[in-house]
């Protein structure tokens, strides 16, 4: 049983690191892994706006960085859940490219909590958010 209220308090604690100048919107995500490993991402903008990063990729792309490799194929672990909080008065959903980013390590019944700061919280699936992503039918 995933304890969501722990995965969305590491959500909320690494927000405090977005940086977020231009938008001053603070975004922290946490992973749990397959392994049991909790991986936090936030938000990092850039001048250049478009390169800026979302807190749910920042995860992602940490989890596979920190992940112990297990097999030749690939070290990251799969995604149970996700927590997303951000700074607002609203829970805010995953950006369409976190949702394909986090659907290549997730499957449709890994769990995405949703919360904010004025304590709202909504809870859905991968696969509600994204019911029909691309895959590579060549691989
Ligand atoms: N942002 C995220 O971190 N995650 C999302 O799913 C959507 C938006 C960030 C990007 C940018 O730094 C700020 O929120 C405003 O768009």
């Amino acid at each position: 049983m995933t304890d969501t209220d722990a995965l969305l308090d590491a959500a909320a604690r690494v927000a405090a690191n977005s940086y977020s100048p231009y938008s001053q919107f603070r975004v922290g995500s946490a992973i749990l892994d397959s392994r049991g490993e909790v991986h936090v991402g936030t938000n990092v903008e850039n001048a250049s706006y478009g390169l800026t990063i979302c807190a749910e990729r920042s995860a992602v792309f940490g989890m596979v960085a920190e992940s112990v490799s297990a097999s030749s194929e690939s070290g990251a672990g799969r995604i149970i859940a996700v927590a997303v909080w951000v700074d607002a008065p609203e829970p805010v959903s995953p950006c369409g490219a976190c949702r394909q980013v986090l659907t290549e390590f997730g499957n449709p019944d890994t769990e995405v909590i949703l919360g904010c700061s004025a304590g709202g919280r909504r809870d859905v699936t991968l696969g509600e958010l994204l019911p029909d992503p691309f895959s590579d039918l060549t691989l």
